[in-house]
């Protein structure tokens, strides 16, 4: 039997994943299988372990489960431990390991796929909620300039920012009027209510990037939003999820496959 895996997420149907791992598998040559789990709200963790009793190398998990998936790991990678959530789960030898590569997938797209540089830039990242908090510490990593939160509720932010011990600076959105940024990464989930959060004319600086982590048809209104600030470089969320499997897909196999072909075919699935 090929080497079993799943995403676990509530709800799962619609998930990319399957696809990506595969086309990652027939890239490397490695004989996987690779499916959707659902679990019941209240059924994470009997999920997890009758998909590891019956010989399951590992899960990726999605909403609403990574905070779940983060106490049920018993060895935790460092970049897990900072994000406080767990997308990656591997089973080996009777151990729960768990990773989360959401940071890794969103810098490898901003750098690798979309060529952006991130040492010495201003960038901005908006929301302070779990997707947030799991993308500061790799963004710490590449150097930035600085890093800024803005937040609705500003309280959030500033407890998020003291967290990682003050190399971050947070607010709410009033805070940023007057003020420009190199990259603006939408991390709240504004976009998912067809929202934007409530940003000041003139934020962007010339030659910015936005990025929201958010994708689906059509532009979201932060992508719209900027569109309009006259932003030429926009980018929805697609490339951080190859991303992010692709690293996935490393940790499991030791392997790296090539997200970018990957990502070029879900574009053409995504536009047609
Ligand atoms: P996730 O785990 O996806 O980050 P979350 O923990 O529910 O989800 O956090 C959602 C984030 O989106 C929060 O930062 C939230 O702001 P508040 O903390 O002020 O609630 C932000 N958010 C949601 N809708 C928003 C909107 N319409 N405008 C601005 N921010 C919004």
């Amino acid at each position: 039997m090929p080497d079993q895996y799943a995403v676990i997420g509530n709800p799962v149907a619609h998930s990319r994943s399957p696809l990506i791992h595969e086309a990652f598998a027939r890239q490397t040559g490695v004989d996987l299988e690779y499916r959707t789990l659902l679990a019941p709200t209240d059924g994470f963790t009997a999920t997890a372990n009758e998909f590891r009793a019956g010989g399951g190398r590992g899960l990726n998990v999605t909403l609403p489960f990574k905070g779940e998936a983060f106490r049920y790991a018993a060895f935790l990678s460092e970049r897990a431990s900072a994000a406080q959530a767990v997308n990656t789960l591997k089973f080996e030898r009777g151990v729960i390991f768990g990773d989360n590569t959401d940071g890794a997938g969103l810098v490898n797209d901003l750098t690798k796929n979309l060529v952006r540089a991130l040492s010495g830039q201003r960038i901005l990242l908006l929301g302070a909620g779990g997707a947030a908090r799991g993308v500061i510490d790799p963004l710490l990593q590449q150097q930035p300039l600085q890093l800024t939160l803005a937040n609705r509720t500003p309280d959030k932010a500033q407890s998020l920012a003291r967290s990682f011990g003050g190399a971050i600076e947070a607010g709410d959105y009033d805070a940023l009027a007057g003020r420009q940024f190199d990259v603006i990464i939408n991390a709240t989930s504004a976009s998912l209510a067809g929202k934007l959060p409530p940003l000041p004319p003139g934020v962007f600086a010339p030659g910015a990037l936005a990025y929201d982590m958010m994708y689906g048809k059509g532009e979201t209104p932060f992508l719209a939003f900027a569109r309009n600030e006259g932003v030429a470089q926009l980018a929805d969320g697609l490339g951080m999820l190859v991303e992010q499997a692709a690293e996935s897909f490393f940790v499991w196999r030791g392997l790296r496959p090539d997200g970018a072909a990957v990502l070029k075919q879900l574009r053409q699935m995504q536009n047609a």
